[in-house]
């Protein structure tokens, strides 16, 4: 059979998406299998068709990629793909709906509001405090973010969130451990894998100190204590199954360094596999090679 690996794409994670696709497409083909990249930019997407795909591995990050409408596509033409389905997908991408259905569950969320050029900037600060973090509600790879330290750098913050994106959040800072886990499976099969503690430059992991700094550490094992390890990553289980999420994905959470409370920022329904990426870190840490993985991850494409 033949695989397409989907990669580049629409979206403004579309760099990132190419380094992934490739790590991805070459893994495949080092596996011997017969594998084909396909640039939904570069090709129209009708002609998908034409392939004849027997699965597709999504590596495609941000709209028209991870957020429910390629899988709308895939499940129309019946081509079995990697990763969450259209709702889980459609879920995941927006923040918003991630922390209303984790909150409904119990799970725990930085405080957030919805915010517009007309809100009572003073009042949200009242509300959720300062630090706070601005980002558009559907974007990846912190594009679009800010972290507001004054009510002054407020607006702008806005702006630029609202150029990515017709929602944007603002949602309290919590000042701690950054950590990430990937989780793989389904439902009540689903597993975490190793957490991973990222230490970046000043504390930024912006877009620089996720794909371009060698300056940002990634401690896996953590050196966290590990009964405290193991109440994260249920909870990252937690979040994961109840998205409705399947095949693999990511969650990223801060783990408030007073309380040690871990708070939950987002689903990732498709991860980065870059040379910088966390998931395959993680997987190794676990025993599996990136091609493992790759592998694992393609064989688990469903309909
Ligand atoms: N959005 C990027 C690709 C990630 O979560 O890995
Ligand atoms: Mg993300």
């Amino acid at each position: 059979g033949k695989v397409g690996v989907l990669l580049g794409g629409l979206s403004a994670e579309r760099d990132i998406s190419i380094q992934s696709g490739t790590g991805v497409l070459q893994a495949l083909l080092d596996s011997g299998v017969n594998a084909v990249g396909f640039d939904p930019l570069h090709e129209p997407i009708e002609s998908i068709v034409q392939h004849q795909f027997d699965r597709v591995m999504i590596s495609l990050h941000g709209r028209f990629g991870e957020d429910g409408t390629m899988q709308g596509l895939l499940e129309q033409l019946g081509i079995p793909y990697t990763g969450s389905g259209v709702m889980a997908s459609a879920m995941a991408i927006d923040k918003q709906t991630t922390k209303q259905i984790w909150l409904s569950h119990g799970l725990s969320t930085p405080k957030y509001q919805m915010i517009h050029a007309d809100t009572n900037w003073a009042a949200l600060i009242q509300d959720i405090g300062l630090p706070l973090i601005v980002k558009p509600a559907r974007e990846g790879s912190s594009l679009g973010l800010s972290k507001v330290n004054h009510v002054d750098e407020l607006p702008a913050a806005y702006q630029l969130a609202a150029q990515m994106d017709q929602d944007v959040m603002a949602e309290q800072c919590i000042i701690g451990d950054e950590l990430t886990c990937p989780i793989v499976g389904e439902g009540a099969s689903a597993q975490a894998l190793p957490l991973i503690k990222i230490v970046a430059p000043a504390a930024n992991y912006d877009y620089h100190n996720k794909y371009f700094s060698d300056d940002t550490k990634y401690l896996c094992p953590t050196g966290l204590d590990p009964a405290l390890e193991e109440k994260i990553q249920q909870l990252v289980l937690k979040s994961y199954q109840v998205l409705g999420c399947r095949g693999w994905g990511r969650a990223d959470v801060m783990l408030d360094k007073k309380t040690q409370v871990p708070y939950l920022l987002e689903m990732n329904t498709s991860p980065g596999m870059t040379t910088h990426s966390l998931v395959p870190m993680a997987a190794k840490a676990a025993g599996l090679t990136y091609a493992e993985l790759v592998l694992w991850v393609l064989m688990n494409s469903k309909l």
